[in-house]
C-alpha cells in the first residue's frame, strides 16, 4: 500500500450528502485503521464562513451512536479542517491548496507523497468550475509523487447530450484514471457478490440464458416520499433518480458475459456491451406513477408531470438473453422498502406433479433491508400424502454471518478511491450508453407526451405496472 501524505477534500462540507454520507463514511474508515491519523488530513470546503469547530460540531451529530465511543470521533474530529471559498474563484482554491500542502510537508517529511482525493459533494451544476479550480491550483504536487483524484456523484446531467457536455468538460481538465463516478448501489454487499455468484458457481453458470430464465425483475421501492427533497426530485424523477443508474447498473451484473479478468476495464467493457445491447424501449412497455399528495410539496409545481413511480422493461439484444424480458421497477411512496432481484425460471416442461401452479422456481437476492438469497423451489410436502409445496433454500446473511458487520456502500467506495480500484465505478462510455438507453423515454415524458397515473402512499404503485410485468411472463408467487 502506499504511504505518506493523504488528503481527502470535502467539497460541499456542510451540505446533506456530506453530513449524511460522506462523513460518517470516513469516520468509519477511520475507526477500521484505513485512515492512520499520521498520514491523513480530512479538509472541508464550502462557502459559508464557519470555524473548524462549528463544521466539527455540525458533523458529530451524524458519526455518533451506540457502536461510536465519543472519544473516536472527538479524534477523528480533529482531523478535519475546514476552509471557506466560492466554488468558482481562484482566492479559496488557492488557501486551500495553501493548507493541505502545510500538511503534506509536515506529515510526508518520512516518506514523501502528496495524495489528494477530492470528493464532490456538490451539484453537478458546479463540477466544471470546481474542477477547473483543483486543477488550476490544486493538484497534487508532482515532485512529492502521489495522486490526484476526483469524486463525484450523480446525476451526472439530464439526457445524453447533457451528460456528454459534462463529461468532456471534466474530461478536458482529468484523465479517466483520475475520475471516479460514484453510484452508490455498486458498493452494496449483494451488489457485489453478484460476479462471484456467477461466475464461481456451476449452479449457475448453465442456467443463466433464455433457454432457462423466464423473466428477470430488478424492483425498488421505498415507503416514504419525496421528504423535502421535492424541489431537487422534481426536476429529475424516478427514472433519472433510480432506474438510469442503480437498477440499470445492477442489470448489467445480472446480465453481462463473463469479464477476461477481475480488472476493472475488462469488467466495465462487459458491463458497456450490455448497455449497447438493450434495444429500444417501447412506449407500452412503460408505465408511470404518481403518488397522490406528491404535488402538496411547496417545492413541486402544481401540474408536475414528474413521475415517482416506473416499470420499465428493457430486452436485451444478444444470444443469451432475446426474448427475455428484464422488468426495473421504481417506486416511492409505496407499500414497503426494499431493493431485490428476482431472477423467475421456466416451467419444468411436461410437468407429472401438476404443480406448477403452485410457482415456478425463482432465485431472488435481496440487497435490502436484510441481505439474502434464496431459491424459491418445489418440495415434497412432508408427510404421508405425495403432495408438492413451494418452499426455500434461504440464505440470510444475518443468520450465516453473525457478527460480522456489513460495511455501508459509501464506506467501500470512498476505500477503492484510495486504493484507485475503479471496478466499482461507472466509466464515461458506460455513463453515456446508459444515457442513450433512457433519453428518448425521458424526452417523451419531459415534453408531456406520457403521463403519470395516479397511485395512493402506501399502496403496491399502480395497478398497471403489475399488468405490464404479468403481460411480460412474471407470475406472482406471493404477495410482497
Ligand atoms: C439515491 C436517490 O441515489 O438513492 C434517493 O437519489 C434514494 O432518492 C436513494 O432514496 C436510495 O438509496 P438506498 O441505499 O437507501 O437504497
Amino acid at each position: 500500500p502506499e504511504t505518506g501524505s493523504l488528503s481527502i477534500i470535502v467539497l460541499g462540507a456542510s451540505g446533506d450528502l456530506a453530513k449524511k454520507k460522506t462523513f460518517p463514511a470516513l469516520f468509519n474508515l477511520y475507526r477500521q485503521g484505513f485512515l492512520p491519523p499520521d498520514e491523513v488530513h480530512i479538509f472541508g470546503y464550502a462557502r459559508t464562513k464557519i470555524s473548524d469547530d462549528d463544521l466539527r460540531n455540525r458533523i458529530r451529530g451524524y458519526l455518533v451512536n451506540d457502536a461510536s465511543p465519543l472519544e473516536d470521533v472527538s479524534k477523528f474530529l480533529q482531523l478535519i479542517k475546514y476552509v471557506s471559498g466560492s466554488y468558482d474563484a481562484a482566492e479559496g482554491f488557492q488557501l486551500l491548496d495553501k493548507e493541505i500542502e502545510k500538511h503534506e510537508i509536515s506529515k510526508s517529511s518520512r516518506e514523501g507523497s502528496s495524495r489528494r482525493l477530492f470528493y464532490l459533494a456538490l451539484p453537478p451544476s458546479v463540477y466544471p468550475s470546481v474542477c477547473r479550480m483543483i486543477r488550476k491550483y490544486c493538484m497534487s504536487k508532482s515532485d512529492l509523487g502521489g495522486w490526484t483524484r476526483i469524486v463525484v456523484e450523480k446525476p451526472f446531467g439530464k439526457d445524453l447530450d447533457s451528460a456528454e457536455q459534462l463529461s468532456s468538460q471534466i474530461g478536458e481538465l482529468f484523465d479517466e484514471p483520475q475520475i471516479y463516478r460514484i453510484d452508490h448501489y455498486l458498493g452494496k454487499e449483494l451488489v457485489q457478490n453478484l460476479l462471484v455468484l456467477r461466475f464461481a458457481n456451476r449452479f449457475f453458470l448453465p442456467l443463466w440464458n433464455r433457454d432457462n430464465i423466464d423473466n428477470v425483475q430488478i424492483v425498488f421501492r421505498e415507503d416514504f416520499g419525496t421528504e423535502g427533497r421535492g424541489g431537487y426530485f422534481d426536476e429529475y424523477g424516478i427514472i433519472r433518480d433510480i432506474i438510469q443508474n442503480h437498477l440499470l447498473q445492477v442489470l448489467c451484473l445480472v446480465a453481462m458475459e463473463k469479464p477476461v479478468s477481475l480488472k476493472p476495464e475488462h469488467i466495465r467493457d462487459e458491463k458497456v456491451k450490455v448497455l449497447q445491447s438493450v434495444l429500444p424501449i417501447k412506449d407500452e412497455e412503460v408505465v408511470l406513477g404518481q403518488y397522490e399528495g406528491y404535488r402538496d410539496d411547496p417545492t413541486v409545481p402544481d401540474h408536475s408531470n414528474t413521475p415517482t413511480f416506473a416499470t420499465v422493461i428493457l430486452r436485451i439484444h444478444n444470444e443469451r438473453w432475446e426474448g427475455v424480458p428484464f422488468i426495473l421497477k421504481a417506486g416511492k411512496a409505496l407499500n414497503s422498502r426494499k431493493a431485490e432481484i428476482r431472477v423467475q425460471f421456466k416451467d419444468v416442461p411436461g410437468d407429472i406433479f401438476k404443480c406448477q401452479k403452485q410457482g415456478r422456481n425463482e432465485f431472488v437476492i435481496r440487497l435490502q433491508p436484510s441481505e439474502a438469497m434464496y431459491m424459491k423451489l418445489t418440495v415434497k410436502q412432508p408427510g404421508l400424502e405425495m403432495s408438492t409445496v413451494q418452499s426455500e433454500l434461504d440464505l440470510s446473511y444475518r443468520q450465516r454471518y453473525q457478527g460480522v458487520t456489513i460495511p455501508e456502500a459509501y464506506e467501500r467506495l470512498i476505500l477503492d478511491t484510495i486504493r484507485g480500484d475503479q471496478q466499482h465505478f461507472v466509466r464515461r462510455d458506460e455513463l453515456k450508453a446508459a444515457w442513450e438507453i433512457f433519453t428518448p423515454l425521458l424526452h417523451r415524458i419531459d415534453n408531456g407526451e406520457m403521463k403519470p397515473i395516479p397511485y395512493q402512499t402506501g399502496s403496491r404503485g399502480p395497478a398497471e405496472a403489475d399488468e405490464l410485468s404479468a403481460k411480460a411472463g412474471y407470475v406472482q408467487t406471493h404477495g410482497y
